[in-house]
């Protein structure tokens, strides 16, 4: 008897397995929410070992105590945006920029280290805002091919959008002696960076 039942608990799960497997590939469209990342070093989890740069935390010890191996993340550990996706039941969120990442239905993350809301911020050091942005409509367009312009503006909508921006425009070392810095006042540069942000947010509104 006991075998017959264990027997029956078996098939039960094997069932359970293969009817859950369409939601696992986004079957399940009406409560599916997809993450998409912009901004620093506090969310960048690796696109920056993909770009000619200096600004990489590619080495020992950065990932020590949960990926151990060093990702690119600025962390010994997961990021912010990594727990948040994991709380959402999403996998972790791989850089745009990976080699190979075509697979956008769970979101994408565009965060560079040292990336700010201007273009001049660590220019030529890093993916900068106006770019991710760039690379969002790419993943837009993408996910219209495969989804259909319906189901990836449902997509769109409902997904969630996480930044980290603002503070390098503020703190890079290369910053204070720039002639760039230097020729607007503290005013119109708080203005600058707070419009630009705008500028994005407003784009992704408008998706
Ligand atoms: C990478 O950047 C460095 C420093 O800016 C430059 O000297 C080098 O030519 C660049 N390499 C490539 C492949 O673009
Ligand atoms: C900025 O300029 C000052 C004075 O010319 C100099 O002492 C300092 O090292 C410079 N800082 C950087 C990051 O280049
Ligand atoms: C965005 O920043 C640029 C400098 O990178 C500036 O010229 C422009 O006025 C800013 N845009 C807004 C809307 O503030």
């Amino acid at each position: 008897m006991a075998s017959s039942s264990s027997f029956h608990w078996c098939v039960l799960f094997v069932y359970a397995i293969l009817v859950n497997v369409p939601t696992t590939c986004y079957g399940d469209h009406d409560h599916h929410v997809a993450l998409f990342v912009f901004g620093d070093s506090l969310f960048d989890p690796g696109n920056n070992n993909y770009i000619n740069t200096t600004a990489r935390a590619n080495f020992w010890p950065y990932g020590e105590t949960f990926f151990k191996y060093p990702t690119g993340r600025s962390s010994d550990g997961r990021l912010i945006t990594d727990f948040i996706a994991e709380y959402a039941k999403l996998p972790l969120i791989p850089p745009y920029k990976q080699p190979g990442n075509h697979h956008f239905i769970n979101g994408a993350n565009f965060a560079s280290g040292g990336a700010g809301a201007l273009v001049e911020t660590n220019q030529g050091l890093v993916i900068d805002l106006k770019t991710q942005l760039r690379y969002f409509k790419h993943v837009e367009r993408l996910l219209r091919q495969q989804l259909g312009d319906k189901e990836a503006k449902k997509l769109l909508s409902r997904a969630v959008y996480l930044f980290s921006i603002g503070n390098n425009d503020y703190v890079s070392p290369f910053l204070s002696n720039s002639s760039f810095f230097q020729s607007y006042s503290r005013e119109e540069y708080v203005e600058m960076v707070n419009g630009n942000l705008t500028a994005v947010i407003k784009v992704i509104i408008q998706t």
